[in-house]
This record gives C-alpha cells, structure tokens and sequence, in this order.
C-alpha cells in the first residue's frame, strides 16, 4: 500500500533541505516520485524544466540513486497525479509551526480527495532554517547561498 511515495513542491530552487528529505525518503519508500508542481501563491525564479533538470543533477550528485524519479505536474489536483502512479503518500519537510500551520489543511484536503496520507518529516537542524524564498532573496542581493543549496543551484544561481 505505501511502497511508493510523493515528495511535492515549487523547488524553486532544490535546496540542501530538500535534498536530506528526498534522501530520507528514498530509504523509507521502495519508489520515490519528486514532483515539481506551479505554486500560484509565489512568483517563480525558474521555469519548471529548469527545476526539474536541477533536482536531477542535484539528486544524481548527492549519490541518492536508484529509486527516485523527478516530475512535474500541470494538470490539475497533486492526488491525482498521486493516483496515476499509484501512490497513497505525499511527503512533506516541516521546519517550524509555520509549516505546521501550512501544511495541515493541504494533507486534510488531500486525504479526503483521494485517501492520500501525508507524512511530515522533521528536518535536520542544519537545514532547518533554509528555505528557497530565503535562497531567491540572499542571492538576488548578491550574498552567499553556496551554504543552502546543492552545487548545481550555487553555479546556477552565481552566473546570473
Ligand atoms: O514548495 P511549496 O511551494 O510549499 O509546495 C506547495 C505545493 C506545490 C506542494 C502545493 O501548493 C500543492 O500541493 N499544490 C498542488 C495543487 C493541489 O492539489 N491543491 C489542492 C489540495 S492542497
């Protein structure tokens, strides 16, 4: 029932955040989808190929190999791609009460849209204050983001 698991979000950009959830994602589900999803709520940085490609190389070079798949998802409820590939639980990173109070009316909605559970994973101190509105600000007023994200973003987000 819960051998393949959804790790949804804007990714915009992948972050060192990110990457500790898929990571331990992939060592608690068989098959992990990472779903690139157009969060209308916040202007975008990156066009979704571009996150997509991102999160590939990000993923390859962190050595998180064999069962984690990227995607992105237009078209329409993120259950209903859960559905497609047969998948009954999203996964979500929570940093912070903030989070909490994000998140909890998405996973009720989610659950009873499609019976797709939603399982929150704390995050690694480390990380725990990283964020990809955080990253898009520091970087866009020239400081150092090489600390929050994967070395793909940083030479990404340098040559800009
Ligand atoms: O990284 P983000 O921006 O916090 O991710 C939010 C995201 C994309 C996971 C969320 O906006 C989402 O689930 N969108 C899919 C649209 C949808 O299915 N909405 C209805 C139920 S919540």
């Amino acid at each position: 029932m819960n051998r393949i698991a959804v790790v949804p979000g804007s990714f915009d950009p992948v972050t060192l955040g990110h990457l500790d959830v898929i990571e331990r994602a992939a060592r608690l589900w068989d098959e992990v989808h990472v779903v690139v999803v157009h969060n209308p709520d916040k202007s975008a940085l990156l066009p979704i190929a571009q996150r997509v490609s991102l999160l590939e190389k990000s993923i390859e070079e962190a050595g998180i190999t064999g069962n984690v798949i990227v995607a992105s998802w237009s078209m329409g409820l993120l259950v209903d791609y859960c559905t497609d590939v047969g998948a009954h639980v999203l996964v979500k990173g929570i940093r912070s009460q903030v989070d909490v109070a994000y998140e909890t009316p998405m996973a009720i909605v989610n659950r009873h849209l499609a019976d797709v559970e939603t399982v929150f994973l704390l995050p690694n101190p480390a990380n725990a204050h990283v964020s990809s509105s955080l990253v898009r600000q520091v970087s866009a007023l020239g400081g150092d983001v090489s600390p929050y994200v994967p070395p793909a973003v940083f030479e990404l987000l340098s040559s800009r």
